[in-house]
Parts: structure tokens; C-alpha cells; sequence
């Protein structure tokens, strides 16, 4: 559920008409709902009610301080995968003893960023980078926190640019070797084993492949007690996915999620930490955009609109489906007609949907993209020199622009041009 409703013939994100926003901002515009992102991390919340645990969010999704400002005051951790990262988190007001430090290629100065400003936890992804920090805290005089992340050779069944639980991928350690690497762990110096990390993939509709990982988790955190290890906290990664395509049957909840964990680890008596990025955040966020043209092509139309794959780069990367909307609510049983949606940027792949069944639509409307919040604005860029697209934040009946569209002139003199030319 969002709060991104028709009242009155006209798209609201809250109590604000999404019009007033484009009015005041212009488009393209993300726009986020304060009130959704609060729900989805109480769901997750009251889902591990009972057990001690954290919600590390994982940021990726959507980095913007405003955003993990609003999620830190709810009690939100935060998992990080950059120096870019951790300093936002730590912007926005995180304590370092709430940020976990994931990715498969931390460099020496993030992890010593990290360890001086403080980290929750490094999930190690290596051998080497298990040997790095650790010479980098003893060299400081310090303790490294560390999980392993253990890659299970579960088949997450989502798209295969975002599966990564399978031994092909480059991510975690496998977990026939986990043993033989926390041998290793627990003789380094300057190293704390506190856990087990797992993440399989993202955009998961089905609970199965996270049953077998967790599984092997519970299986692997007493074989590693056997060893003599304290294994004291579990780390379960993000990946639960979100309803894309209204009418569709929708994913489990995150209680059926939460319910999971309890039966899978919940006897273990470790705290547990879940990194949910898209499940927070993917339906708290609209991308709204202004229709320039409508273009009758060869047996076909299309919708050409002022947002291109710069801005929402998700249909083009993993073929996804965004629904598309009127900002004017249709008429009932008003008459629909296909169209390719399309952007302005000058390649093909800047298409958003071919043969979209819409309502009637012409230039100047609105349109929004639903579930646009994750892995949006995040993944924006400058492509065809488009001017990064500007965020707005919606709390009730006030909204505030939370990232400013940048000028030409901001964007052109970024660059500089070398004293030869
Ligand atoms: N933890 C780790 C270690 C991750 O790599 C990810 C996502 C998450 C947590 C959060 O997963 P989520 O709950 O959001 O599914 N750009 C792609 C998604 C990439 C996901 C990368 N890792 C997309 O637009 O679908």
C-alpha cells in the first residue's frame, strides 16, 4: 500500500496534488511519500517483533539524506557499500554503531574511514579483503567487527543481473569453505568474528530460495559454534520484493517474511539484521514526467516524454515494468489505446514500454511511473547532458525539494578544459 491516490480526478502523493509539485519543480521529478516509507519499515519491524534485531536499510536504493534521515529517526540501521555511502549515512545523523559495511570490493581507505568513524559490522566478501582489514585495524591499534558473507548456490528466481546467491557470482565466500575462512578469521589480529552475512538476490517473489539459504545459515551457525566461534548475530540481507504491476498477484508480506526468519534462525538466540532496500522504499516513490509529444509512427504510437533511461534507467537495464499513470484520473471506461512509451535520448533502449495500454493522453499531461522510488534517482546520470533529475520529499500536506535540479551552468562548469586547449 502507498499513498499515492486519486482524489477528486487528480494524482496526490499525500495530501499534496502531484500537479502542484511538477508546477513548482517542473519535470521530471522523483517524489517520495514520507508517510509509505514510514509504513514499510514498521512492517518490517513489528515483522521481527520478538526477536532482537536491526533494519540496516539498505541505501542503495535510494540515498538521499532526507530519505535515511526519515528512516534513521524510526530506528533504521544502515547498510553501505562505498565511502560515498557511509559519509551520507553518517550526514543524515547514523551512528557508526548502526552502519554495516557490505560490498565485494572495499578498498583500504574505505575500511579505514569506517573504522575510524566507527562501523557496525564489515560483511567480508574475501580472503584478502579479511587479511586487508585486518592490517589495517591491528595498524590502528583497533578491532575490525566482521561477518562472512557465505554465498549458499541458491537460485534466487529474479532477474539474473540481480541474483547473486549463486556460486557463479562474484559475491560471499562459498559456503563449503566458510569453515576453513573463519578458521582463518579467528587467527588474524585485530579481528572480531560476530556473525554470518547472507544476501541471495534482489526483487524475490517467492519465499522458497530464502527457506534454503536461511536453512543453511541456521546449519552453518552450529557447525561454526562447534568450532568454537561466537556467532552471535546474522545478517540476512535485503531482497524481498515488491508488487511492480498492480492486478498482479503481489509478493509475500513482510510478516510471511518475518514469520520465515522466526522458523529458520529464530531458536539460534542471535540478534538479527535484515537489509531491506526495495521493499522501503521502491513504492514510496513516483517518477513523474510531462508527455512532449504524441507521434503517430509506422502501425503504432508513441508517447514521447520528457523523463528518459537517464532518469529511470530500471526498463531499459533489467527489461522491468513501471506502471505508467495519468496524473488527471481517466474517466471511467474511457477508451484505451497502446503506445510505446519512450524518452527523448537518442538510442532505442530509452523505451519504458512497448504497446502500454493507456488512457487517453496528450502533450502537456503528467504521467507518473509508479514504484519508482528504488534504484531511480540513484541510478540517474547526465546522459545526452540531461540535467541530473531533482528529488521532492511529501509529508502530509507540505512537500520540499530534497535535491535541487542542477542549472546548465552548474552542469557545464563542472568540467574544466586544460590550459593547452
Ligand atoms: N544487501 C545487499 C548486500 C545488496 O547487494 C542489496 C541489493 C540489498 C541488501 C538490498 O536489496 P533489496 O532489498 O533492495 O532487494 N538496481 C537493481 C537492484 C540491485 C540490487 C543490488 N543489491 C534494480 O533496479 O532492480
Amino acid at each position: 500500500m502507498d499513498h499515492f491516490l486519486y482524489r477528486d480526478g487528480a494524482l496526490f502523493a499525500e495530501d499534496v496534488p502531484v500537479a502542484d509539485i511538477a508546477a513548482a519543480v517542473g519535470t521530471p521529478v522523483y517524489v517520495y511519500s514520507t508517510a509509505t516509507l514510514v509504513r514499510h519499515f514498521r512492517l518490517f519491524d513489528e515483522a521481527l517483533a520478538g526477536m532482537d534485531h536491526l533494519i540496516c536499510y539498505a541505501m542503495k536504493a535510494a540515498s538521499n539524506l532526507a530519505i535515511l534521515k526519515t528512516l534513521a529517526r524510526e530506528g533504521a540501521g544502515m547498510d553501505v557499500v562505498s565511502a560515498g555511502e557511509y559519509l551520507r549515512a553518517k550526514a543524515a545523523g547514523v551512528p557508526g554503531d548502526r552502519i554495516v559495511f557490505s560490498g565485494v570490493g572495499k578498498t583500504p581507505a574505505e575500511i579505514r574511514l569506517a573504522l575510524e568513524g566507527g562501523v557496525r559490522q564489515f560483511n567480508v566478501e574475501s580472503e584478502p579483503e579479511l587479511e586487508a582489514i585486518s592490517a589495517i585495524a591491528a595498524s590502528m591499534g583497533t578491532t575490525a567487527p566482521i561477518t562472512i558473507r557465505v554465498n549458499p548456490d541458491v537460485d534466487a528466481k529474479t532477474h539474473a543481473k540481480i541474483a547473486t546467491g549463486k556460486s557463479e557470482n562474484k559475491f560471499g565466500i562459498p559456503i563449503a569453505r566458510a569453515r576453513d575462512v573463519y578458521a582463518l578469521a579467528a587467527s588474524l589480529p585485530g579481528i572480531d568474528v560476530v556473525g554470518i552475512d547472507v544476501h541471495i538476490g534482489s526483487q524475490l517473489t517467492d519465499l522458497a530460495p530464502f527457506e534454503t539459504a536461511y536453512s543453511k545459515v541456521a546449519d552453518l551457525t552450529e557447525a561454526l559454534r562447534a568450532d568454537g566461534h561466537d556467532i552471535r548475530r546474522l545478517d540476512l540481507g535485503g531482497g524481498l520484493g515488491i508488487p511492480y504491476t498492480r492486478g498482479n498477484e503481489p509478493p509475500p508480506l513482510p510478516s510471511d517474511y518475518g514469520d520465515l526468519v522466526r522458523r529458520t534462525v529464530g531458536h539460534l538466540g542471535c540478534e538479527i539484521e535484515i537489509e531491506p532496500g526495495r521493499l522501503i522504499v521502491g513504492n514510496a516513490g513516483l517518477l513523474v514526467s510531462e508527455v512532449i509529444y504524441v507521434k503517430s509512427g509506422e502501425g503504432r504510437d508513441f508517447l514521447i516524454l520528457d523523463a528518459a533511461m537517464n532518469d529511470l534507467i530500471r526498463p531499459a537495464m533489467y527489461e522491468a515494468h513501471h506502471d505508467i499513470v495519468p496524473v488527471i484520473e481517466p474517466a471511467p471506461g474511457a477508451e484505451q489505446h497502446p503506445f510505446d512509451v519512450v524518452g527523448p535520448v537518442c538510442e532505442t533502449g530509452d523505451t519504458f514500454a512497448r504497446q502500454r495500454v493507456m488512457p487517453p493522453v496528450a502533450a502537456g499531461d503528467l504521467v507518473a511511473f509508479r514504484s519508482a522510488g528504488a534504484y531511480g534517482a540513484v541510478m540517474a546520470s547526465e546522459y545526452n547532458s540531461r540535467p541530473l533529475v531533482p528529488e521532492v520529499l511529501v509529508d502530509g500536506d507540505k512537500f520540499a525539494v530534497i535535491r535541487a535540479r542542477p542549472t546548465f551552468d552548474e552542469m557545464i562548469n563542472r568540467d574544466t578544459i586544460p590550459e593547452w586547449l
